[in-house]
């Protein structure tokens, strides 16, 4: 089970007067609703998360883009429950502050309110995540108020949905029109209604992102949805130039760690095969003296005939 450290309530709990830092909750995402500082960021592992962590970003979602980034697949469709508790746990050994979001998978939460709330649980208890994220507007509605009901915080995404790419037969912004803009708008208001506590506006133009936060009393986080919602949030391998590919338009690369890695393992390739790697203070001495053969009598006693 979930292998998160557990602050106890009564005894054994901190010193009252060594100050914690003010982790991350639920409540204190909803009171960023207007201040445009909710700092969102992916993370898949324990070292990703801890530097998310160390960088003071509010929110970390345990994406499904791991399957694009981490695991190489095209899609995030073939990512399993598994998968994305096991990444979850990983974050959660190294994130203290962030509140931890743990997305669900494509076809965990297609079956029934049942299985969805099963899958949901699993991601909690299992995984140490706070909340779950799901895909969709006004047809997930039942969904999120079970799960709402159920003491499981939900996320909402609306606008353009990966796991949606076979229906809709490819990655389209969303909202670029006034039909698809009032669709883009009900889904969001839908989410709410529901009882989400955030949304995440993915591939949508400016304006409508910003009308769409504007009419919601929930933050809204933007991935390619401009500079107008609550709060941005990027996949961590994308900002620090990790992701191979091209990148999407709306990415902004911090880094080129991809770069970095390949100059490292270049010079360790030739540090190896020129010798020079490893050296003496990075070999364990003798604590004393071999006496002569001590390798022949060995050989003698696995009958073997020793090489001199
Ligand atoms: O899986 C993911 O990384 C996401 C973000 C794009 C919001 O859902």
């Amino acid at each position: 089970m979930s292998e998160t450290p557990e602050k106890p309530i009564y005894g054994n709990g901190p010193p009252a007067e060594i100050p914690q830092p003010a982790k991350v909750t639920v409540p204190r995402v909803r009171a960023t609703k207007g201040k445009r500082t909710l700092l969102c960021l992916t993370a898949y592992d324990s070292p990703t998360a801890r530097l998310v962590d160390e960088a003071g970003f509010d929110l970390i979602l345990v994406g499904d883009s791991m399957a694009n980034v981490v695991l190489g697949h095209a899609t995030t469709l073939k990512l399993s429950l598994d998968q994305i508790i096991s990444a979850t746990r990983a974050v959660k050994r190294a994130a203290d502050r962030p509140l931890v979001v743990a997305d669900m998978p494509f076809g965990t939460y297609h079956v029934s309110i049942e299985d969805t709330l099963r899958n949901a649980l699993r991601l909690v208890r299992e995984g140490g995540a706070q909340a779950v994220k799901l895909e969709g507007g006004r047809t997930r509605t039942h969904l999120i108020q079970s799960l709402v009901e159920a003491d499981i915080p939900v996320m909402g995404h609306v606008g353009l949905l990966p796991q949606s790419i076979n229906s809709e037969g490819g990655y389209r912004i969303q909202g670029k029109n006034l039909e698809s803009a009032r669709q883009v708008l009900a889904d969001a208001l839908a989410v709410e209604e529901a009882g989400a506590f955030a949304v995440v506006l993915e591939g949508v133009p400016t304006e409508v992102a910003a009308v769409v936060t504007r009419h919601l009393s929930i933050p809204t986080v933007g991935i390619g949805a401009g500079a107008g919602t609550d709060g941005q949030i990027l996949v961590f391998h994308d900002v620090v130039g990790l992701s191979m590919g091209p990148a999407p338009k709306f990415v902004r690369r911090y880094a080129d760690v991809a770069d970095v890695i390949r100059g490292a393992l270049s010079e360790l390739r030739s540090d190896m095969l020129d010798g020079s790697f490893p050296n003496e203070s990075e070999s364990y001495p003798m604590s004393e003296a071999l006496p002569e053969g001590w390798d022949i009598d060995v050989e003698t006693r696995l009958n073997r005939e020793p090489e001199l």
